[in-house]
Parts: C-alpha cells; structure tokens; sequence
C-alpha cells in the first residue's frame, strides 16, 4: 500500500506538472478516442481554504470491488485532513442516487463527490448540483465534455480507459507465442465485458484487441458477454465459454479483475492452467489478482489507481471550495493506468 501510494504520488505531481503545461497524460497515440480533454489548471485558483467541511460522497455500488477500495481510500484521505464525511450506497440505481444527491444538499454539504450510476443521467446530476450551487466532483464515469460544461464548479476525476485496453493487448503480445498458444496464426480469444453503457467497458474491449491488431496480430473473437464488473458473471461466463469452445480458447481478455478472477475459478474447474494453455488478464491490480500474477495464475493486469485518483479527486475539490472555476471542455483529470506483470508485481503488493 506504502508503495501504491508514493507511486500514485508521483502520477498525481506529473500530472499536475503535465496539466500546467497544457499537456496530455500519455495516452495512446493516433485515434484519439473519446475521452474528453485534459484539465487545464483551474482558473482563479485561490488558495485552499481550511479543510474542516462536510463533504457527501455517492458510490454508484458498494458490493463493486474497485470502488470498495477507491471509497475507503477516499474516506481516508479527506478525514484524515479533517473534514466530516459521510459515504452512501447507490445500489446501483440511479433514483436512488439521485435522492441521495437531494439529501446531501438539504444537509448543506460544502461539497459533493459522485460516482454516477448511469452516466446517461448525467444532465440531471450536473443540473441538480448547478441548481444548489454545490462544488462537485465527478468520479471513475466519466460524462461528455459538453455535459460537463453547463456548470464551472464541477470537474471529474478518472483515467484514460483506452490506455489500460492497450496494456492488457501489450501483456498479451509481451508473451513467447504473443497469444498464439496452439499456433494456428491467431489469437482466439473470449472478452469478458463491464457494464457496457460505461466508457472503461467499451474502451477496455476495444483497446485490448486494437494493440493485438496493431502489431500485425490476427485475432478470432469467440465470444463477447457483459459481466458487469462482477466476479460470480466472471465465472459463469468463462465456465460456459470453456464449455462451448474448449481449447480453442486462448486468451481471456476480462475488463476488471474482479471478473478474471471469477474467470480463473472456472478456467482451473476446467483443468486449464494460465500462461500454459491459456493467457488471462484483468485491469484494477486488487490485492487477489496482484495475488494471482505473482503466483502466475494471472498473465498480468493494469493499475487503476485508486490512490492516485482519490488523492486528486481531493486535490480538486479542494480547488473548488478555494472558489477555483473550470472552463468549458477542460473538467477532466486523468491519473495514468500502470502495466502490472510477474517482473514487477512486488512493487505494487502491500
Ligand atoms: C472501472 C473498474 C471496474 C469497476 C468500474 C465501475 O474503472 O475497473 O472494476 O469498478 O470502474 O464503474
């Protein structure tokens, strides 16, 4: 964890360092994709006030594994400067989110930080926060430039999901065989997908295929099916593809790790061993798949830096309650995704 958080650190100065440049995270290059600019520096950005204000977080769903970790690490770092904070549950249902977001404000929160349940609602939570005149700071889904853009006291904080896509196709290629375990000229691979109505899911598939095909790679898709970010779905779906397609299954390319995880459940129900008759990557770098990737149960993972994002999503609200505004098409903060594999697995375990 020490470690986590002294390289989410650095990622959090550099990006500060790149942002008042007016530079861009180091995404992948050409085909930009659409994901909305980064953030320009704050215009008037007074100094932070005293921290010691009541701030309401909303979490699109409690029982997700990443935003277990991302949500107490919030809670951490901004009691730790002081201020009062309660955390709820969206259950992953938008009206309830949405009358949480009414509480907080008939509370008198000083600000709001909000993990949508449906991007789609966007419009409404912008216009909610606007109407109250709440500095707010969107979370890990992120809305559209032009959606951000109604209200100046709202930034979002999150990551280029097409970058991770593109490290999880890299640990594929890093392989001997770049995929091809039974040397047929391609890669035959199930995609184990988010929820797709989220940009990390569409993006995460795409990119992680895109980087295989990129370097000249052949690739066979046997199956694509939506897990919502959740193990048990992992599973079941890896259980039932292993089922119809046997070995012609190579690669397991899963949007989050809880998912690999549950993939890898079935994948040694199913007698196969990873990295010998078969290749599994995830995104998130949890404790259980750094686990697994040390242990080689995993090909490898990306870093989604909770701690990194966190630390900036405070950064920025802290900004906001100084009386900073952010102009139309730069409210977005990236922190940058981490390739994680068996050389260099130790760097991120606690
Ligand atoms: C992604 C993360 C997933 C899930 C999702 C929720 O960034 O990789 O595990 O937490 O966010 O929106």
């Amino acid at each position: 964890m020490k470690k986590i958080l002294t390289l989410a650190l650095c990622a959090v100065m550099m990006l500060s360092v790149l942002a008042g440049c007016g530079g861009k995270t180091d995404a992948p290059a050409n085909d930009t994709p659409a994901q909305n600019e980064p953030a320009a520096p704050a215009e008037n950005t007074p100094a932070a006030p005293e921290a010691g204000g009541t701030i309401g977080v909303c979490i699109y769903q409690f029982t997700d594994a990443f935003m277990t970790t991302y949500r107490n690490t919030l809670q951490e770092i901004l009691e730790g400067k002081g201020y009062t904070v309660t955390v709820v549950d969206g259950a992953n249902d938008q009206a309830k989110q949405n009358e949480q977001i009414n509480t907080f404000i008939t509370q008198g929160v000083d600000a709001l930080i909000i993990n949508p349940v449906m991007v789609s609602a966007a419009d409404q939570i912008i216009a909610t926060v606007k109407d109250a005149n709440i500095p707010t700071v969107l979370i890990n889904r992120e809305p559209t430039a032009e959606q951000m853009s109604a209200y100046d006291k709202l930034v979002y904080v999150g990551a280029l999901a097409a970058q991770s896509g593109t490290m999880q196709g890299e640990l594929i290629l890093d392989t001997p065989n770049k995929g091809d375990i039974n040397g047929d000229g391609k890669v035959s691979y199930i995609m184990v997908q988010g929820d797709p109505e989220n940009i990390d899911a569409q993006l995460r598939t795409e990119y992680s295929v895109k980087a295989l095909t990129d370097a000249g790679v052949e690739v066979e898709q046997l199956n694509l099916t939506r897990g919502d970010w959740m193990r048990e779905r992992g599973q079941e779906i890896v259980a039932n593809d292993l089922v119809q397609f046997g070995n012609q299954v190579e690669v397991v390319f899963c949007n989050n790790d809880d998912m690999a995880i549950g993939a890898l459940q079935s994948i040694q129900a199913a007698g196969r061993k990873v990295n010998e008759d078969i290749y599994l990557v995830g995104v998130d770098a949890l404790d259980a798949a750094l686990n697994e990737v040390s242990n080689g149960n995993m090909t490898g993972t990306v870093l989604n830096d909770a701690v990194g994002q966190a630390t900036a999503a405070v950064e920025e609200m802290e900004k906001l309650l100084g009386g900073a505004t952010y102009s139309s098409g730069s409210q977005s903060v990236y922190v940058d995704y981490v390739k994680v594999t068996p050389d260099n697995v130790a760097d991120f375990m606690g």
